[in-house]
């Protein structure tokens, strides 16, 4: 399988710029494989949705033809952006898909989403297994997930461990806790764990962009220590040690010929 690990330290890019930029370029590819400079179709799910994000949903809204939110939580219902609302867990999502794909009732699809899931998921390998199922021959799917290796990835696997992370969200983030917070598994979220899990999942290319946008955690952090995350960005784009960046974009291709040149490698792991 081939790995391509980039690596993006772009003060002005952030990560939902890097989504849009490669949710994008997934629509070109999608138009260049059909031969047109758009597609006919190009089939968007957004897995584990939840109520959708300003910051990504309405860029794949307008790039869809047609744009499924799939959530195991009610939010779903509550998502204005998706043309289809699926209240159920991705696994029971794809195995429904499928069923209906067989039977002539549904297209595959050409791009899934995952933004924010991996990290909640217990067994990742099962999501991407979800994923892989529901994409067509080509497809891709894009994930954002924190880095396990990142002192942030670190700390939040260890609040989940101890059972402490509501404890300590309620005291930094009191107003998100009620609204808007999911149980945190943090497994395998690495560049090698994703590696290994993709692989297990099927797929047949990676392409892990690193980023490591200080804005991401500072919210966390009370004021006096919100210089902690640009001195530690700085330290690592310094010193080279990209595989404890803060955020893993993961592209993930289902085929051979989906994996080839689409992305710039900068470096290879
Ligand atoms: C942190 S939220 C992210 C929501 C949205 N993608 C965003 O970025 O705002 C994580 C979401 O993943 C969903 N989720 C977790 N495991 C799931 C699964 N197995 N199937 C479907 N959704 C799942 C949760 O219910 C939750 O809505």
């Amino acid at each position: 399988m081939a790995i391509v690990v980039s690596t993006n330290f772009e003060p002005a890019m952030n990560q939902y710029e890097t989504l849009q930029a490669m949710g994008e370029q997934a629509y070109a590819r999608s138009a260049a494989l059909g031969g047109t400079n758009a597609p006919d179709a190009f089939r968007v799910v957004d897995i584990g949705a939840g109520r959708g994000a300003a910051e990504y949903s309405p860029v794949f809204a307008d790039l869809a033809t047609h744009y499924v939110g799939v959530d195991l939580d009610d939010d779903i219902l509550n998502n204005p952006w998706v043309d289809e609302q699926v209240h159920s867990s991705a696994e029971d999502f794809a195995r429904s898909h499928q069923r209906a794909v067989a039977d002539g009732t549904a297209e595959p699809f050409d791009l899934a989403t995952a933004i924010y899931v991996w990290e909640h998921h217990r067994e990742p390998v099962k999501l991407l297994r979800a994923i892989h199922a529901v994409l067509g021959d080509d497809g891709q799917a894009i994930l954002i997930t924190p880095n396990g290796l990142h002192p942030f990835g670190l700390a939040s696997k260890a609040l989940a461990k101890l059972d402490l992370t509501d404890a300590v969200l309620r005291r930094l983030r009191p107003d998100e806790i009620d609204d808007y917070h999911f149980h945190v598994e943090a497994t395998r979220n690495t560049i090698w764990g994703v590696r290994k899990c993709a692989g297990e999942a099927g797929f047949a290319g990676v392409d892990i962009d690193l980023h490591d946008d200080p804005g991401v955690f500072q919210p966390y952090l009370p004021e006096r220590w919100r210089g902690l995350p640009v001195a530690y960005s700085k330290a690592i784009a310094a010193t080279r040690l990209r595989a404890l960046s803060g955020t893993l974009i993961i592209t993930l291709q289902k085929g051979e010929s989906s994996s080839a040149g689409w992305r710039k490698p900068t470096i290879q792991l």
